[in-house]
């Protein structure tokens, strides 16, 4: 509901996690050899569950507004895909969000080509600043979006509980190929979820955690700009957790790897969240959301500190 979705009770599927509700969805839809849309950079294990599925996985590019919807059309006219995998809010990894304009031209695309879409809010209710859009689910009056969201990052991963939301044909085919793959999620954690979360506590609980995630994100890119070189590239993020750098050029985030660990810094190298790693060399994602605002001022500097004798290094 706060995403603007209308639904029933009946049209919700939990799962355990939505990365199990990732993997029902492109079980059911999808073969050996069908391409999926997704955008590039995207969320690792979502590339690694297409590529054990045998799929092909095609990149669309993206900006700080999201998908470039916009590249779309001949995609859609040449490869056929049979699914379009999106995260348009806060964006694993790059922290962009989807604009209301093209998540219109993105609903009304998939039903010109017929294609299903997979809508993977991960991250939605976490926002900070700026304006929520609708989800695109609620954008949708054919029941052509599969939606999922889940808890995990708005209380806790360890919950292994989320959600799909869909009607019709599929939701049935997913409900039962849910029952053969796990029987049901986990019923005493449904139920405690249901004890201990009301409306009003778990509206409580996002307000803390956006002030208190809002206070990091801010910490963290007051000292990118104060202790990162110039030539690095960030969008800041309106919401969720991650934020995404790249590098100069000449520049790899693999080949920081060894220069952060001595510093005691760690990140996620660019290249996993790219259809074709190579194209990720030059990308790191930061997590604001753990650690206080006095470590990530340190750990900040001491990214500057390896970033600068990377350049060194390269100088020779
Ligand atoms: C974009 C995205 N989707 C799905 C998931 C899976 O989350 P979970 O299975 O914990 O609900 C994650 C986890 O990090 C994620 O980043």
């Amino acid at each position: 509901a706060s995403q603007g979705i209308q639904t029933h009770p009946d049209h919700i599927l939990v799962t355990s996690g939505s990365q199990q509700a990732l993997a029902l969805v492109s079980q059911i839809l999808l073969e050996p050899g069908d391409v999926v849309l997704v955008e590039n950079p995207t969320y690792n294990l979502a590339l690694d569950l297409f590529r054990a599925l045998e799929l092909k996985i095609v990149g669309v590019p993206i900006d700080e507004h999201g998908m470039q919807v916009e590249l779309l059309e001949p995609l859609l006219q040449q490869l056929h895909p049979r699914l379009i995998y999106t995260i348009p809010n806060f964006q694993n990894p790059s922290g962009a969000s989807m604009s209301g304009t093209r998540r219109r031209q993105l609903i009304a695309l998939a039903d010109r080509y017929n294609i299903p879409i997979l809508e993977d809010d991960f991250a939605g209710d976490l926002r900070y600043d700026g304006r929520a859009q609708p989800a695109i689910k609620a954008l949708d009056p054919g029941g052509r979006v599969i939606y999922t969201g889940t808890f995990s990052k708005m209380l806790m991963p360890g919950l292994r509980v989320g959600f799909l939301v869909t009607e019709g044909p599929v939701l049935r085919r997913l409900v039962e190929f849910k029952r053969v793959t796990d029987l049901t999620t986990s019923t005493l954690m449904q139920r405690t979820l249901d004890v201990y979360v009301t409306v009003g506590r778990y509206q409580a609980h996002l307000r803390r955690s956006g002030r208190l995630y809002r206070q990091r994100r801010d910490a963290m890119l007051a000292a990118i700009r104060r202790y990162l070189p110039s030539g690095i590239h960030t969008d800041p993020p309106q919401g969720g957790l991650f934020i995404w750098l790249r590098l100069p050029e000449n520049l790899s985030a693999l080949g920081l790897l060894p220069l952060t660990a001595e510093e005691g810094v760690e990140y996620a190298p660019g290249a996993r969240f790219f259809a074709n790693p190579t194209d990720g060399e030059s990308f790191l994602r930061l997590n604001f959301a753990t650690q206080t605002p006095e470590d990530i001022e340190t750990g900040i500097r001491r990214l500057g500190i390896a970033i600068e004798r990377l350049i060194l290094k390269n100088r020779g």
